[in-house]
């Protein structure tokens, strides 16, 4: 299938194309998991060709995230309770090439297990000092940091005595809204690993490692915070499409 767009003010343009998503990903419909049933689709996906749009965007401009949006124990009257941690790590495609200018957003719940959402009526205290959500753009070289505070596990219901182990999610767009990854981080040494059928979904157990972030002793700040490091790999381009000039 050509990338060009014929029929489009971009005539003749080459896009390059995106890679579709691989087996490392959890399957739709996930029996332990259970509220994937009311959610999976019953019929086979249907792959939308990759236009203009989607290898395009999006195009996120510095000015629209500020350096505190990074920083998740600021913005409010006081500090958060719980363990202060520096997150950081690099947004790379598949072949190895760092995405700079990418968007990652996160949300998490507090120390204590718990999110400032409506929904989340599981009984541990809120915390004043702490929203949970937060943002930043990689740097020329793909790099992301934050500084949170390190997420309790909490219960959630999938079965009897559920407790998702501690995670904080991901939201990364890419050079391409084809690009884009939705998935959760990990910390090491997790007793809840085992038990937690979101972490299990994913087949593969290499897969699973890869979402396990390494505690980074170099980056640690001294007398203030602990640190993470976790890179992500988003789908990388698939070789540039060459017109030969004889297509129709
Ligand atoms: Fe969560």
């Amino acid at each position: 299938m050509t990338t060009a767009d014929p029929a489009g003010p971009g005539r003749g343009l080459v896009l390059p194309r995106y890679e579709q998503a691989t087996d490392t990903h959890p399957p739709l419909s996930s029996p332990d998991y259970r509220s994937t049933a009311l959610r999976a689709p019953a019929r086979p996906l249907v792959p939308l060709p990759q236009g203009l749009t989607e290898v395009t965007g999006p195009l996120l401009g510095p000015g629209l995230v500020t350096a505190d949006d990074a920083d998740l124990t600021r913005g409010h009257r006081g500090e958060p309770l719980g363990e202060r941690i520096i997150v950081t790590g690099r947004v790379l495609d598949s072949g190895g090439r760092p995405v700079p200018d990418a968007l990652v957003e996160v949300w998490q719940a507090n120390a204590a297990g718990r999110y400032a959402h409506a929904v989340d009526q599981h009984p541990a205290p809120l915390d004043p000092n702490f929203s949970g959500g937060g943002r930043c753009l990689t740097d020329s070289t793909g790099r992301y940091r934050f500084v949170t505070i390190k997420p309790g596990a909490y219960p959630w219901g999938n079965h009897r005595n559920a407790w998702r182990p501690a995670h904080i999610h991901f939201s990364l767009f890419g050079r391409a809204f084809t690009q884009r990854l939705v998935t959760q981080m990990y910390f090491p040494s997790d007793p809840l690993f085992p038990f937690d059928p979101i972490f299990n979904s994913i087949p593969d157990p290499k897969a699973r490692e890869r979402l396990i972030a390494t505690f980074d002793m170099d980056t640690t700040e001294p007398d203030w915070a602990l640190a993470y490091q976790w890179d992500i790999v988003l789908r990388g381009r698939t070789a540039t499409y060459f017109e030969t000039g004889d297509e129709q």
